[in-house]
């Protein structure tokens, strides 16, 4: 049965929420599930934006039939051809053949890699700025490349005043039938996800998400529409300052996230101490064993905090191994612009310290503090000293950094 929501008198969520997904793109995991948005626009001509992964694809058919309610469907606009937005694509043809297929040029090549159908025929490509009437509303099209595929354009319908962003704005989490943002207390609740779904998703591409909000803030919009995640119609403005932190890669939070990889305990004794050494001097901390929380975690977590301390025990002659892969992952998110420390470990042949600081010292605008700690097997009165020396110097930068914002 159809399970739709009204988003505006004549614009219909017609996507679907999927709790049985483990890996997002194989890769992160959402245990508060996902949602696929798409939306149907009910005009003197009728426009699907985007379609939904074939995961849902039984429900998202039905609701787009249920919706149309007889009508013929006249275009479907494709912003994005990653699959979970259009595994239906051919599905939505099948049962619409008269359909116009609105996008790009780079979307039109992405569709034939994709998928079989010959699409050539049927496809109104759209460059930035083109406008399409539809009646009463008139959408135009703005290229938002690499966010968060080569081909993303966003949707904006003046007559509405709605943005249909793509990926942009999205949200891990299925929604649970709160359509809206405002209609659940997003900043407590859903934050953790959107900063995950960000900075894992699109955080690589700071750039062009600057970019795209500096086109948007040309826009008078009332409400975003994102492929993911709830819809903004209310404090829009907070929500658009996150995204400005996040894509210029400034700290949302002035203290030390330590992410260690401790295989005996020593390494975390060593990190549990340097915890404690800042919160006695007052400075917010926040602490992961890599072994247990997830990189895509503390990516979000490390994108958050102005401080970071790696701390790896040294493990086969190199760096713990998923400590290594968070750093490789951090350092492929293009993360920048942060203060860290290093901490390590090794009975013999202590190396993690050396080569961790190789992979940071790839990354952009890190300053990587010179005095590493090094602990020889478990922490003696020498290193926890050392580890003292790293609190306070630590503190002061925060302090520092802080002072220099405000
Ligand atoms: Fe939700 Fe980049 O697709």
């Amino acid at each position: 049965m159809y399970c739709t929501r009204k988003v505006t008198e004549d614009i219909v969520w017609v996507g679907c929420d999927d709790r049985r997904l483990a890996m997002f793109e194989g890769v992160y995991s959402v245990p508060g599930g996902v949602s696929y948005n798409s939306y149907l626009l009910l005009d003197e001509k009728t426009v699907l934006m985007d379609t939904a992964d074939w995961a849902v694809g039984r429900l998202f058919l039905e609701n787009v039939t249920q919706e149309l309610d007889g009508r013929k469907l006249d275009y479907l606009v494709i912003q994005h051809v990653e699959p979970d937005h259009s595994g239906t694509i051919s599905d939505i043809i099948m049962r619409h053949p008269e359909v116009t297929l609105v996008c790009n040029e780079k979307t039109k090549g992405m569709l034939a890699q994709f998928y079989e159908n010959d699409i050539t025929e049927r496809v109104l490509i759209v460059k930035e700025g083109d406008t399409l009437c539809t009646g009463r509303h008139t959408l135009t099209f703005f290229m938002a490349p690499m966010v968060h595929w080569p081909e993303v354009m966003v949707t904006y319908d003046s007559e509405a005043g709605v943005l249909f962003s793509a990926d942009a704005f999205g949200t891990f989490g299925a929604l649970n039938g709160a359509l809206f943002a405002d209609e659940v207390d997003f900043f407590a609740d859903y934050l953790k996800e959107a900063r995950r779904y960000y900075t894992n998703i699109v955080g690589k591409y700071g750039a062009m998400v600057q970019s795209l909000l500096k086109k948007a803030s040309g826009l008078s919009i009332k409400m975003i529409c994102p492929l993911h995640g709830p819809i903004w119609r209310e404090n829009i403005a907070a929500y658009v300052e996150k995204y400005q932190l996040w894509s210029s890669y400034t700290p949302e939070e002035y203290g030390v996230m330590i992410a260690y990889a401790s295989v005996y305990g020593h390494t975390e004794n060593a990190a549990n101490i340097l915890a404690c050494e800042l919160r006695d001097r007052g400075i917010r901390t926040m602490m992961y064993d890599v072994s247990v929380t997830h990189a895509s975690d503390i990516i979000a977590e490390a994108f958050r905090y102005s401080h970071l301390v790696f701390a790896s025990a040294t493990y086969n002659g190199g760096i713990f191994v998923s400590m290594e892969e968070l750093l490789r992952d951090l350092a492929a998110h293009s993360l920048k612009n942060r203060t860290v420390a290093l901490i390590q470990n090794g009975s013999w042949g202590a190396l993690s310290g050396k080569m961790m600081k190789e992979i940071l010292s790839g990354m952009k605008d890190m300053r990587i503090l010179e005095n590493m700690v090094g602990i020889n097997s478990s922490v003696k009165n020498d290193q926890r000293k050392m580890l003292e020396e790293l609190a306070e110097q630590l503190a002061e930068s925060v302090r520092r950094e802080k002072e220099a914002l405000a």
